[in-house]
């Protein structure tokens, strides 16, 4: 039996024990129009928090690899639906899985932890064809929907699913 690779990665909300390492999250210059108007993306993230666009409550969160900042995003919790905002991963830490890693441990987070959920969505540009291929390959399926200008797409969350012997 072959056994597959995993990346060891690990989720922490952005707080005030690890904020000014989020800061240390860049994305390339020409990647910042797919995930946020400014960057570091985790001020975004933070300042969105404090707002609340939508009035909706925005989780921030920090992807650690062996102690080091590699990643940042949002989760945003809606009644059935959990949306996923602001993903990026450092520029220096890209194609090493760790985006995939991330979003099969927030999966897991909502399949453990939020009965109620039953769906993850995000939105991605026509032209991020990185991310498309990210989303595709971890499950996500384009729905039709559109969001502030970007399709919205969308992956299932299955709640007890049957452990593996
Ligand atoms: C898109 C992004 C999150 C991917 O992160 P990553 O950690 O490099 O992705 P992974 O290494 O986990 O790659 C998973 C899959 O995504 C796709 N992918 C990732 N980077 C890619 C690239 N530069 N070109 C084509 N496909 C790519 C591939 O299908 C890859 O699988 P493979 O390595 O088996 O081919 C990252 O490039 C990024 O932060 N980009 C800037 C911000 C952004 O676009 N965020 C998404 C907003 S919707």
């Amino acid at each position: 039996m072959a056994i597959e690779d995993t990346v060891a990665i690990s989720l922490r909300t952005i707080d005030n024990s690890n904020w000014r390492q989020a800061l240390q999250v860049l994305v390339e210059p020409e990647q910042l129009r797919f995930v946020a108007d400014h960057q570091p993306v985790a001020l975004v993230i933070l300042a969105k928090c404090y707002v609340q666009p939508s009035g909706v409550e925005w989780t921030p969160c920090l992807i650690l690899q062996d102690g080091e900042p590699v990643g940042v995003f949002a989760l945003a919790f809606t009644d059935a639906t959990t949306v996923l905002i602001n993903f990026a991963i450092d520029r220096n830490h890209q194609r090493k899985g760790i985006a995939r890693a991330a979003v099969e441990d927030v999966v897991t987070l909502l399949e453990e932890k939020r009965p109620g959920c039953d769906r993850l969505i995000l939105t991605v540009h026509p032209d991020n064809v990185a991310a498309q291929a990210l989303y595709r390959s971890t499950g996500f399926v384009p729905t039709g929907d559109w969001s502030d200008g970007e399709p919205v797409w969308s992956r299932a969350i299955v709640h007890d699913r049957p452990t593996r012997s």
